[in-house]
């Protein structure tokens, strides 16, 4: 037997070395961590169990069948984060550049297969040379089945990506399926095709990293939701992530323990919306008043920032927030932002979080730009996505809640719960300006002094709607808030709605405008 468990660690041994020191030791060069450290920094200590240790590869094609390493280029398995079981998979990159064998996607399906029969997350490691080249399509075969594994998943069970490196061609569309995408700055690329065939077909010049970096997918495509200074920062970011998010559909989000430590009023949060309705502000301040200490994790920060978006806890309970941010575009809702905050909305609701939005927010924003590309087709996507979830939904207006955008932003009339308004709150059709102009136009042209009737109308405009009491005559709102109030209602009113039923009608599944 002695020798047996011998020759058994030896082969443990072997597979532990990946593609050997030298490629470990190249790996370690371009600052990037191994498939093997980079488990050991995301599971809690001595928590990972792996699986499929010992698979090789099945081909025969162009020498192949003389370098086979035990494992086949990805780590696969399951262990814990604070304590709650995910199943992850690593790809190693020292191993055929961490690229995809049938085998190498046999072990991932394995994995995914085990997370969805017993609901926990999955967590991709990725850090691949794509499908492996030799396979053929017996490796495409295995992207599709990872594909198909994940459509399957998507709203059952959640799913992260960490992109570690490259990660080119079809073998990206995995992770954009996933809910979300992590890169880090430098090492990690995503793109359909890299810039030598760019340069080909588009004559276009461009690096890696202008193509598909980190900064990039953050800020041109939105196809990264976090941009990470290095790979420990996006691990510690999966861990962060999962902190709010429940193990699957069917169970709640995870709460902290919360002691009301005296009172929840915050008397601060009365001075943040500036005299002139004009000013701008940092609708993170308002958050951050309201939402427990330092709990704000903005997701998707530099993408569409004129919407806010993010995990926040309330009295310990994890919450997801809304925000239009009118310290960028005045906080307008353009394309990015409805996308942006749509798929956010769609998120929480497939996992029991309640959503709360803060809304101040001028309309949509005009021009040939958005509409020829399909603002309204965009715009309907967020308004679809606040009808469409069942979850709890509590709005605050702050400040603007103007025209469509006002029945878009989580209205009572689109199956808000709770509607809360400060005494800033404008709810109308249009600003005042605008208004007037139209309304009065007759009145104005006629007068003597132009300007000054026009003044005089949009005064008696301003009156009328720029404040929350039409809507509260109404019961469009609920109620009319001190702002220092805003933590203490919700708090009170997420407790009532705890226990929320809410059905859609039988359906298939509904045909969001995508
Ligand atoms: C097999 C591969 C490989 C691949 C890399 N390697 N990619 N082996 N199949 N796809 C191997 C290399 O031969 C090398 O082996 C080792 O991995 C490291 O690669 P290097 O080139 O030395 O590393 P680096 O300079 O860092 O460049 C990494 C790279 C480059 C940018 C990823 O390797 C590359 O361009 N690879 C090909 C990418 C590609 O075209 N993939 C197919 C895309 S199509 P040794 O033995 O020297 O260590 C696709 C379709 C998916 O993926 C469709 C899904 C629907």
């Amino acid at each position: 037997m002695e020798s047996k468990i011998k020759g058994l660690e030896q082969k443990i041994a072997e597979a532990k070395l990946g593609g050997g020191e030298k490629r470990i030791d190249a790996q370690h060069k371009k600052g990037k961590l191994t498939a093997r450290e980079r488990i050991h920094f995301l599971l809690d200590d001595a928590s990972f169990e792996e699986i499929g240790m010992l698979v090789t590869h099945r081909s025969n094609d162009f020498g192949l069948e003389k370098e086979k390493y035990l494992g086949d280029g990805v780590v696969t398995g399951y262990g814990t984060i604070n304590g709650r079981l995910v199943y992850v998979f690593s790809q190693d990159f020292t191993v055929f550049g961490g690229s995809l064998s049938e085998t190498h996607a046999e072990k991932i399906c394995k994995i995914m297969d085990l997370a969805m029969k017993n609901g926990a997350p999955v967590i991709g490691l990725n850090d691949s040379g794509g499908a492996r080249i030799q396979e053929g399509v017996v490796s495409l075969g295995g992207y599709a089945d990872i594909f198909y594994r994940n459509v399957r998943a998507s709203g059952v069970i959640p799913q992260l990506s960490a992109i570690m490196g490259p990660c080119a061609g079809g073998a990206v569309y995995s992770p954009a399926i996933t809910d979300f995408i992590l890169m880090v700055e430098n090492t990690s690329y995503m793109f359909v095709t890299g810039p030598n065939v760019v340069k080909t077909v588009t004559h276009e010049e461009v690096t890696s990293e202008e193509l598909g970096g980190a900064m990039t997918h953050a800020t041109k495509s939105g196809v990264t939701h976090f941009a990470c200074a290095n790979e420990i920062e996006a691990i510690n970011h999966v861990k962060q992530l999962l902190s709010y998010v429940p193990q699957n559909c069917e169970e709640d989000a995870p709460a902290l323990p919360y002691e009301n430590s005296g009172s929840e009023l915050r008397k601060e949060l009365n001075s943040i919306i500036p005299q002139n309705a004009n000013q701008p502000y940092d609708i993170r301040e308002v958050i951050a008043g309201v939402t427990d200490t330092d709990s704000f994790l903005e997701v998707h920060k530099h993408f569409a920032d004129n919407i806010v978006v993010g995990f926040a806890r309330l009295a310990g309970r994890s919450i997801g927030i809304v925000a239009n941010q009118p310290a960028v575009l005045a906080g307008v809702l353009d394309i990015n932002a409805s996308t942006k905050a749509a798929r956010f909305v769609r998120f929480c609701d497939c996992f029991n979080i309640p959503l709360l939005v803060f809304e101040d927010v001028p309309g949509f924003l005009p021009g040939t730009d958005q509409e020829w590309n399909a603002i309204i087709t965009n715009g309907a996507k967020l308004l679809y996505a606040f009808s469409e979830a069942t979850v709890p939904r509590i709005t605050v207006i702050t400040r603007k809640a103007y025209g469509g955008a006002y029945d878009v932003m989580n209205s009572k009339h689109i199956g808000a719960d709770m509607n809360y308004a400060w005494p800033s709150a404008e709810i109308a059709v249009m600003g005042a300006k605008g208004a007037a102009e139209i309304i009065f136009k007759n009145e104005i042209a006629a007068a003597g002094d132009k300007d000054g009737k026009w003044k005089e109308k949009e005064a008696e405009y301003q009156n009328m709607f720029a404040n929350p009491y039409r809507a509260a005559e109404r019961g469009f709102v609920d109620e009319v808030i001190k702002p220092e109030q805003t933590r203490e209602k919700l708090i009170k009113a997420f407790k009532m709605l705890e226990n929320k039923a809410e059905k859609l009608p039988k359906k298939k599944h509904g045909n969001i405008p995508l």
